[in-house]
């Protein structure tokens, strides 16, 4: 079969699971068989699929079918301005947690080197980027998940990162090494009521530890905001990405606990999602 067709069979396919995006998914699945850009199959649309290519096209096409994320089938997605490879043990980097690393670029010098802490690293995309712009930071990253800690260390060796960023396997609650200058986290901040009312590419495929803050969202969100007065220095930062509902009960946990509110930050689509913090004291 020649890849017009092959797109044309695969897009109708998948539009009878009402898929958003048929023609793009099929032509990124089909590049992904041949090796190819995308580009170079829509410039040889006349070109034959080999026999091998068809069944692991098929079974590509099927898994998305099914509403796995493009990009776990791709194996990567696009983040800041790199390209993070990604498996089914980490959350799929959002654009609307590129935010993040603009806010916190604003409380990093280019000429300092400040201690930074990335609280559920996950695939690695947040720290990579903020290393990736400010070489002379020192950082150290933790998840509870081992598998999203492997991730994150190929990222970072894929980025030139591998001896610059500290990779730690461990729950927040137990973490302990202390005087950062700057905390920065997007933590698991869905409630359980809204976990059931995500879409199945979310709620079926990707990790419920890297989803779900607990009945009320804040679970490990006030865990973070409260573990990182001990690990703070005085005046350090702590930046995180909240949901766009938790903002003012978020603000009320920061100001109990002793932080002054810097700036709360705007997604993409006008939702509160970034807030900036100060340990005081
Ligand atoms: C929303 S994901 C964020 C991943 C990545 N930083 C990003 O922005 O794409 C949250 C991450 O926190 C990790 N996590 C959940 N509970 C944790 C805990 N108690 N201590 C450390 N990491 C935790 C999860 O494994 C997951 O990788």
């Amino acid at each position: 079969m020649i890849y017009s067709e092959i797109i044309k069979k695969g897009s109708n396919f998948l539009k009878q699971n009402k898929n958003k995006n048929p023609y793009l998914d099929t032509e990124l699945i089909l590049s992904k068989v041949i090796n190819k850009e995308r580009e170079q199959i829509l410039l040889n649309i006349n070109d034959k699929l080999k026999n091998k290519d068809i069944t692991k096209f098929k079974k590509y096409l099927f898994r998305r079918y099914e509403k796995e994320p493009m990009a776990y089938i791709l194996g990567y997605k696009h983040f800041w301005k790199y390209k993070f490879l990604i498996n089914k043990s980490v959350l799929i980097p959002r654009p609307d947690t590129e935010l993040i690393v603009e806010e916190t670029l604003k409380y990093l010098p280019i000429e300092k080197s400040k201690k930074i802490l990335d609280v559920g690293t996950g695939s690695g995309c947040i720290i990579v980027s903020l290393l990736k712009e400010r070489p002379k930071c020192s950082a150290t990253a933790i998840d509870i998940s081992k598998n999203a800690i492997n991730v994150a260390k190929t990222n970072a060796k894929l980025h030139q990162l591998g001896n610059k960023i500290n990779f730690i396997n461990i729950d927040i609650d137990k973490y302990k090494s202390s005087n950062y200058d700057l905390i920065v986290s997007n933590p698991p901040y869905i409630n359980s009521i809204d976990l059931k009312r995500l879409d199945d590419d979310i709620k079926f495929h990707e990790p419920k530890i890297a989803v779900s803050g607990g009945s009320d969202g804040f679970k490990v969100l006030e865990k973070v905001i409260i573990k990182s007065k001990k690990l703070l220095k005085i005046n350090g930062k702590l930046i995180l990405e909240v949901g766009h509902r938790q903002n003012s009960r978020c603000s009320k946990i920061l100001k109990d606990n002793g932080y002054y509110i810097n700036q709360i930050s705007k997604d993409l689509s006008g939702k509160d999602r970034c807030i900036v913090s100060t340990k005081l004291q």
